[in-house]
């Protein structure tokens, strides 16, 4: 069985978990579960980052020890995976053993590469970023990205010597030119290369909340570098060579634009050094802003997305933001527009298909489903959306996935509306048409299970389909001509009942 390894991002602990990290997040999730659905063995990573300078001020800030700190935050991120019904398969927190085992091999390979080297760091530091600048990058005396003061730092640091990898990292890409998704990341991490590579420090001296460089002990590691790591000590490096040499390379590190350079051109080369292959591929998301502005606590609009489940439900906020932003573009979350979108896609297209669908099949057809006719109209839309959907699958966009599927929901309402069932005595005609609908209802079904795996399996039941939908094989499943004639078929409450603002 071929095997699909996905991570998101370790989220820092100093923020509780927010819109912007559930986005991330259900993007995983949605393509952990396609790739599930083709069959492969996944493996779905996720975690916290814990450590570093910016989490010891905020436990500062609280009074408490940094670990305590973190040990109350960590445990809202997993719940509320569990609240979203994320399917990741591990949570990695940096403060654990394994992770700490981990980082200090990958330090040691790359100082036994002669890749990590004593110097003396001065310059600029966000803490914010928890990343170094030159005055050149700086907006005036501020962060570029937070536009606020930087500090400066004077110490004495192990520096890894990126510098020497910018040939190697070009090959690379050059070799794998599908690696990054969307494509112009590629071009962006490529010409950033192209400008000369500058070493960066890996360890801090006057820090204590990190872990210790094997090689000397009066340093901890930068925060960055024993965050990505993260990727490899939760499978096993140094520690299990079968588990990791099963998962490594990684196929989809998701991350978000904000932390590219980190994953496209500081890891790999990490990884070089010590001798183990680069991630086979990432992909690159936007910001999803809030009312056109990035969440942030000073201008008081971090959306808590439990909030938003509370209101309209888990599957239509898991479909609302993977279908109204295309992935590696930024979006814009607006109350009106979650209610708007789920109004016009849910409750007026796919739950008035599977409503309608039930209620002829009830009055006309004794509530037993009919068979589909292999040359019916909608076969051949059928097919060109389950070839539109998997390609986008593939290409990590899950918005143009569903956008294919939600025109094959149009085309069997269409169908439905042009050959009005519910006015005809029942017979032959009425048996035709819906064996039609219901059979582009089962494969609509099984597309919009990545997305929303509890109406899937709602609908799944209601169509009287049997077994765990999460259980079929695409693509085989999406053939034209699968469903089960004679299935019992039942209506229940409405999926989305209309929503006002
Ligand atoms: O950067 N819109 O953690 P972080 C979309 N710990 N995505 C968003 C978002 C938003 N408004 N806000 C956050 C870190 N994200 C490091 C990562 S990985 C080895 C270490 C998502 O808590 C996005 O994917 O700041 C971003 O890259 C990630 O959360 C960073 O979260
Ligand atoms: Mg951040």
């Amino acid at each position: 069985m071929s095997r699909f390894y996905l991570t998101t991002p370790i989220y820092y602990v100093n923020a509780q978990p927010h819109l912007g990290h559930a986005y991330t997040t259900i993007v995983g999730d949605a393509l952990a579960r396609w790739h599930r659905l083709l069959g492969e063995e996944v493996h779905f990573l996720t975690g916290t980052d814990e450590h570093g300078l910016k989490i010891q001020q905020a436990a500062d800030a609280a009074g408490i020890p940094p670990q305590q700190f973190a040990d109350n935050i960590a445990p809202l991120f997993v719940k509320a995976w569990e609240r979203l019904d994320i399917t990741n398969t591990d949570f990695i927190r940096t403060t654990e053993q394994r992770h700490r085992i981990g980082v200090q091999k990958l330090l040691q390979a790359c100082f036994d590469a002669g890749d990590i080297e004593l110097d003396v760091y001065r310059g600029m530091y966000c803490v914010a970023c928890e990343a170094y600048y030159t005055a050149d990058d700086l907006d005036g005396d501020n962060c570029p990205i937070h536009k606020r003061p930087v500090e400066h730092v004077e110490e004495e640091n192990y520096f890894f010597r990126l510098s020497r990898f910018g040939d190697r990292l070009l090959d690379w890409y050059a070799n794998h030119p599908d690696a990054i998704v969307p494509e112009h990341r590629l071009n962006e991490v490529t010409s950033f290369i192209k400008q000369g590579l500058h070493d960066f420090s890996v360890s801090r001296k006057t820090l204590t909340w990190g872990i210790p460089l094997p090689f000397d002990e009066s340093h901890v590691a930068y925060v960055w570098f024993d965050a990505l790591a993260n990727y490899i000590t939760a499978i096993g490096y140094g520690a299990n060579d079968t588990t990791f040499n099963k998962w490594w390379p990684v196929n989809r590190h998701l991350i978000g634009k904000d932390i590219i350079r980190f994953h496209c051109i500081y890891w790999p080369a990490m990884l070089m050094s010590a001798g183990i292959e680069p991630p086979s591929g990432y992909a690159v998301g936007g910001w999803l802003l809030v009312g056109g502005e990035k969440m942030s606590k000073t201008s008081g609009n971090v959306v808590n997305p439990l909030d938003l489940i509370d209101e309209i439900g888990l599957d239509g906020f898991r479909y609302y933001v993977l279908a109204d932003t295309a992935y590696g573009n930024d979006g814009d979350f607006t109350y009106e527009g979650l209610i708007a979108r789920y109004n016009s896609d849910l409750a007026n297209n796919l739950g008035n298909l599977a409503a309608r669908v039930a209620t002829v099949v009830g009055k006309k057809c004794d509530g037993r489903g009919t068979a589909p006719s292999p040359s019916s109209a909608l076969a051949p839309i059928s097919s060109q959306t389950v070839a539109d959907a998997v390609e986008q699958w593939q290409r990590v966009q899950p918005s143009r996935a569903l956008e294919a599927t939600w025109q094959l929901i149009r085309a069997t309402n269409a169908h439905l509306e042009q050959h009005e069932p519910w006015k005809a005595e029942p017979g032959a005609g009425v048996d035709a048409v819906m064996g039609d609908a219901l059979e582009a209802l089962r494969i609509i079904t099984i597309l919009v299970y990545p997305a929303m795996p509890d109406t899937a399996r709602e609908i799944w039941s209601r169509i009287g389909m049997t077994g765990d939908i999460a259980d079929v094989r695409v693509p085989d499943a999406l053939q034209w001509g699968g469903y089960t004639a004679g299935a019992t078929v039942t209506k229940g409450d409405p999926l989305f009942p209309r929503r006002t603002v």
